[in-house]
């Protein structure tokens, strides 16, 4: 009998990632996927822990299902609470003395265990599991293959943890340290993916070009040894890979974005900072010049290349001065689009516990500053686009009748009115007007379809 299944996932891409391969495990239980928690068996509650209020959040959400939990019991139903990912990770003990109504608590190196706490706990009521170590198998070992994927773009997780400790962060800590899958499970993947249909992979890691699996040759492979081989499979179209770290940038990978053409020109570098002084604090070791040493390396590599990064204000110590480091860093690179944050303390890294933290209104006032100037280079740099010619992977239909959206080479996301019959391929688009965050175009007769198309001349931001 089917058995009804809710996640709820919260942060990352690789959150997402996990959560499908959740329920690719309960699959052969018989559960399938409900898009609401009432009435369900199973609900999973995927956590993120990497900025504020992380836990609070998960604790409200619990409060809501423990009243949907007496709902089900009243109906003489059981429905099953799971908390996963990085605050079950983080704060697993926490929440079984907190949360009674919560049945089973994992982390992300345990979901492959799943299958049997549920099974056990589902049998023996009054039964609760708590599964948060770092165990030595690899899960990627325990997991089953992938469900066909819904769509044409498609996340593959090829690396996970980190060693690099950054003061600010939490992941080295919930995710572990840091692991790559052989090359020979990721091709196996791909080559399944792009079989049904995918024509786009994000290649997934907490610090993905940190990469160092064992390579189809028998040595090791780098990020770049990855990516050709990668750029091999039959069917798929287009590479990407988040998030880096400029320090793992190595030349063979900056070489792969100037000859490997299904690489997209959009990269996702997070630089943190502009201030070498708050760089250094942070751990993250290089400086501001480094990172615009490696941006120009880059471009150089391919000159259309779009950046997106992450940014904190207000870390620890943070003058004004190193604010507008910042700043200046921003002006000079011209970013496509970017996040950015306060910086808020998690429990157990370093910074959290530094004594010259930085007052709310202030970082109030930074993160708005460098949110105006960033959202006018995104702007800036999509109206750039308009009048020009690119190829458009399309994903879905869109919210008006007749449209369909996809998105460009340089992640953006794109409207037509075009045939419905156009999801799933390439075609070229030509940018006629600009949203809030989005592009709108009209289809561009069929010559260059799925040709790798290059803005030359956007080198720079305004
Ligand atoms: N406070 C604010 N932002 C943080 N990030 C990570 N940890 C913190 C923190 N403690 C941001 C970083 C990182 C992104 C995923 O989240 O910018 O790159
Ligand atoms: Fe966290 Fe990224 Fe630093 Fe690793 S490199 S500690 S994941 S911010």
């Amino acid at each position: 009998m089917d058995k009804k299944l809710y996640v709820k996932t919260y942060g990352c891409q690789m959150n997402v990632y996990d959560s499908m391969r959740m329920a690719d495990l309960l699959a052969p239980l018989g559960y399938r996927a409900v898009d609401a928690p009432g009435g369900a068996d199973l609900v999973i509650l995927n956590t993120c822990h990497i900025r504020e209020k992380a836990a609070e959040k998960v604790y409200s959400e619990i409060g809501r299902l423990r009243l949907l939990k007496e709902e089900s019991a009243r109906g003489g139903r059981r429905m099953l609470i799971a908390v996963a990912g990085c605050v079950a990770q983080a704060q697993g003990e926490e929440i079984l003395d907190r949360a009674p109504c919560v049945d089973i608590i994992f982390g992300p190196q345990t979901y492959h265990r799943l299958a049997d706490m549920v099974a056990r706990v589902a049998r023996d009521e009054g039964t609760r599991l708590l599964d948060t170590e770092f165990p030595a198998e690899d899960k990627f070992d325990f997991l089953p293959e992938e469900a066909a994927p819904q769509g044409v773009s498609a996340f593959l997780t090829i690396q996970e943890g980190c060693d690099r400790f950054c003061t600010f962060c939490v992941v080295p800590y919930t995710r572990g340290g840091e692991r790559s899958r052989p090359a020979a499970a990721v091709v196996a993947e791909a080559e399944r993916l792009a079989a049904a249909g995918v024509r786009e992979i994000t290649l997934l890691g907490q610090n993905v070009n940190a990469y160092h699996g064992h390579g189809l040759d028998g040595g090791e492979w780098r990020l770049a040894a990855l990516v050709r081989r990668l750029a091999l499979v039959e069917g798929l179209e287009r590479i990407r890979y988040t998030t880096s770290h400029p320090r793992d940038m190595d030349d063979d990978l900056v070489a792969a974005h100037g000859d490997v053409e299904k690489l997209m020109p959009f990269l996702h570098l997070p630089v943190q900072s502009g201030s070498d002084r708050m760089l250094a604090a942070m751990n993250r070791r290089h400086r501001a010049d480094d990172y615009r040493r490696l941006v120009e390396r880059l471009r150089r590599a391919r000159p259309d290349l779009a950046l997106s990064s992450d940014f904190i204000v207000g870390f620890p110590g943070e003058s004004g001065k190193d604010f507008a480091a910042t700043l200046a860093l921003v002006n000079d690179i011209g970013f496509a689009q970017a996040f950015s944050f306060k910086y808020s303390p998690r429990p157990g890294t370093p910074a959290a516990d530094a004594r010259e933290q930085v007052p709310e209104p202030v970082k109030d006032e930074r993160l708005a500053g460098l949110q105006q100037l960033l959202r006018a280079q995104q702007d800036a740099f999509n109206q750039r686009a308009v009048g020009s010619v690119m190829p458009v992977l399309f994903q879905e239909a869109g919210r008006h009748p007749g449209q369909i959206r996809g998105r460009s080479p340089y992640l953006q996301p794109v409207h037509a009115v075009a045939p419905a019959g156009l999801v799933g391929r390439t075609a070229p688009v030509r940018i006629i007007g600009v949203t809030a965050n989005s592009l709108r175009g009209e289809i561009a007769g069929t010559a260059g379809a799925g040709a790798a198309h290059r803005m030359v001349e956007e080198t720079a931001c305004a």
